[in-house]
């Protein structure tokens, strides 16, 4: 407490001090009080912000002074005339009188116009240049990089044109430049990895082409590189990996390709990786997210990765966003997830090819996103709205995908789906398609091995009375027990309302999208003569085989 108060009051003095030194001093050049004259009118400021009668050094807002000199001239929040306003030009040569001016600073004022090509060589003392958002136009001038001492360069939210003059990068005190959201085309310039102290690169929002410049590696200073909104293509250097201050990787959306470099674990500083909207591919290696422990946001968004995602990620202390959408990824969430401090965790897993059980824990999340995935099961009794559920394969939930789509998916990976929402053996009779249901379903058991019509027979007791469930619509239902204690429905179909040809292209397509080691659809269960078919209410293990023949049972559906 009593430490913080002694700061407090050295941090006064030197304010003080520092305010006799920079503020008492009148101004002392008189070619500089004639030049701030010729601003003042060339840029058609007002006489309330800089009053004639005044010392610029003292009353003039924006006008800082060393020593009688000005050192720093800021446009800032300045208002024009009425005149002035009306035309807005980038009209500035007096600055060339000012040899010791070393900010310029006219973020938000407008300037309309080009960079003026002697900035470079008259404005040699400049360490600062902020002309963010002034509607500037034209290109940079190459001169700029004669500007040796220059420590910041912004020129963000302008309309400037052009390349990127190649030169920017002979500026051995660059510490940040920002080049983003403007109509820069052609390529990065190699030369900017020789910017040892840069700190800050953003060149985001531009039209610029071609390969991140591998030299970039050498960038040994940086600690935020945002390339994102381009058209970079080629694929991530691997060399970024050498950026140990790094704290910001963003090159989303752009059209980079290739897989992601391993090494990029190697970035022990990094707290944000953003690499969505892009074409990058291929599996997330675990390496990748082994060292990187202060990571709090990635997005990897939107590319084609598939495998995957490695379970280290979920032992990142501090990882509170993760949008891996519109990815292949798969695999079962369940138990990666319940070890993760989700409290305070916004997770978007939506558009991949996640599948198995929901656990409790993706209640636990501040939000997270699942939609569009193949979730199964049940849907756990503590998931509210910060849970995004839509189009999986769960139970007794709205808007999810139709039950031939799940059962596909877990058929190709030789998977056991086990919800099949409509149909549960446990709660006979079965609820009839509503009649006004023009797309009505008949479920087509298709066996592994074949199956014989006795051992239907055997299995209803001859389509006895006593296993009719109830006399259908399009058939009638029979409870039945296959011989190994499993139930099953089986439905009597009447032919004359079934088109053949339908449900046999329907099996061929299943059939091929099958993984052939998974499932030989070969045997359709018909009956000898096509009159009855097996509707089963849920997996159907056949007994014998090994695991992957244990679940080959699948229902189809199909139109009636
Ligand atoms: C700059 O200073 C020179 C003399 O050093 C003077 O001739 C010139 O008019 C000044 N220019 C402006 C724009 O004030
Ligand atoms: C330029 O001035 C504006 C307004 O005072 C300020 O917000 C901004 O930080 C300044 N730019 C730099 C680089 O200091
Ligand atoms: C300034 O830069 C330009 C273009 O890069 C170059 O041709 C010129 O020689 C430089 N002038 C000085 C004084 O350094
Ligand atoms: C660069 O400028 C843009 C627009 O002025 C700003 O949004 C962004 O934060 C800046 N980037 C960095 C790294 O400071
Ligand atoms: C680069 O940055 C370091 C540390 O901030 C500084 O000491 C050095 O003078 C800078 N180099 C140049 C060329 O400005
Ligand atoms: C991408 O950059 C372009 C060009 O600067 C800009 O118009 C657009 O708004 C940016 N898009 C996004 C999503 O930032
Ligand atoms: C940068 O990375 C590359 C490849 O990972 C490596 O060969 C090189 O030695 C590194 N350079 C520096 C300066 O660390
Ligand atoms: C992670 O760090 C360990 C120990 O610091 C090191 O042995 C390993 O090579 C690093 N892995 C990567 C991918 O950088
Ligand atoms: C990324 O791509 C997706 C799908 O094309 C799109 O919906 C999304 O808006 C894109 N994201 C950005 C930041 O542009
Ligand atoms: C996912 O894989 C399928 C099948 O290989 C492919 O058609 C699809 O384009 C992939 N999607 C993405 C986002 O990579
Ligand atoms: C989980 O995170 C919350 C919020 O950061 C924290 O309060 C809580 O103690 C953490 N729980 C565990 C088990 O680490
Ligand atoms: C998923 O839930 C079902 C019951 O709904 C259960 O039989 C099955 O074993 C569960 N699967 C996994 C992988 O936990």
């Amino acid at each position: 407490m009593e430490a913080h108060q002694v700061q407090l009051r050295v941090a006064l003095i030197f304010l003080l001090v520092n305010s006799v030194l920079t503020q008492q001093v009148r101004l002392s050049s008189d070619s500089e009080w004639s030049a701030l004259l010729d601003l003042r009118s060339s840029l058609g400021l007002r006489a309330r912000d800089w009053p004639r009668k005044a010392d610029p050094c003292s009353a003039w807002t924006g006008i800082t002074c060393q020593n009688g000199r000005v050192v720093g001239i800021t446009l800032s929040g300045l208002r024009r005339t009425y005149l002035g306003s009306r035309n807005p030009r980038f009209t500035v040569d007096s600055l060339a009188n000012f040899t010791l001016l070393a900010s310029f600073n006219s973020s938000g004022f407008l300037l309309k116009g080009s960079i003026p090509e002697w900035f470079g060589r008259s404005l040699s003392a400049l360490q600062l240049l902020d002309l963010r958002s002034c509607s500037i136009t034209g290109t940079i001038p190459p001169s700029l990089g004669n500007l040796s001492l220059l420590n910041s360069l912004y020129l963000s939210d302008n309309l400037i044109t052009g390349i990127i003059p190649p030169t920017l990068g002979q500026l051995p005190s660059l510490s940040v430049l920002n080049l983003s959201q403007n109509l820069f085309k052609g390529s990065i310039p190699p030369s900017l990895s020789a910017l040892r102290n840069l700190t800050n690169l953003d060149l985001s929002s531009n039209f610029l082409s071609g390969p991140i410049p591998s030299g970039f590696g050498s960038l040994s200073s940086l600690q935020f590189l945002n390339l994102y909104n381009n058209s970079l293509t080629g694929s991530i250097p691997v060399q970024l990996a050498n950026l140990s201050q790094l704290i910001e990787l963003d090159l989303g959306f752009n059209s980079l390709s290739g897989s992601v470099p391993e090494e990029l674990g190697r970035l022990g500083s990094l707290q944000k990786m953003l690499i969505g909207n892009n074409s990058l591919e291929g599996r997330l290696p675990r390496s990748l997210f082994l060292n990187v422990t202060r990571l709090q946001y990635v997005v990897l968004s939107w590319n084609r990765f598939d495998g995957n995602l490695p379970d280290v990620l979920w032992s990142i202390p501090q990882l509170n966003f993760l949008d891996v959408s519109g990815n292949n990824l798969t695999g079962v969430l369940s138990n990666l997830i319940a070890s993760f401090n989700a409290t305070r965790a916004m997770f978007n897993l939506s558009n991949n090819l996640f599948y198995g059980n929901l656990t409790s824990t993706v209640g636990k999340f501040s939000s997270i996103d699942l939609s569009s995935n193949y979730f199964e099961g049940s849907v756990p009794n503590n998931v509210g709205t910060n849970v995004v559920i839509a189009r999986n394969c769960l139970r007794s939930m709205l808007n999810q995908r139709s039950l031939e789509d799940c059962e596909v998916f877990y058929a190709e990976r030789g998977l056991t789906f086990y919800n099949d929402r409509s149909l549960d053996p446990t709660q006979l009779p079965l609820p009839e398609p509503a009649s006004n249901n023009k797309k009505r379903l008949t479920y087509i058991m298709a066996l592994g091995e074949s199956f014989t019509f006795e051992k239907i027979l055997q299995a209803t007791d001859n389509f006895s009375d006593t296993n009719l469930i109830k006399h259908g619509h399009s058939g009638d239902l029979f409870r039945g027990t296959l011989e190994s204690g499993f139930p099953v429905v089986i439905k009597r179909v009447d032919l004359s309302s079934f088109r053949e040809e339908t449900y046999m292209s329907e099996l061929d397509i299943f059939r091929k999208t099958s993984h052939p080691r998974d499932i030989q659809a070969s045997s359709i269960l018909l009956d000898d003569k096509y009159d009855v078919r097996i509707g089963s209410l849920s997996e159907v293990h056949v007994q014998g085989g090994d695991n992957h023949q244990n679940v080959i049972t699948r229902l189809l559906r199909m139109p009636q």
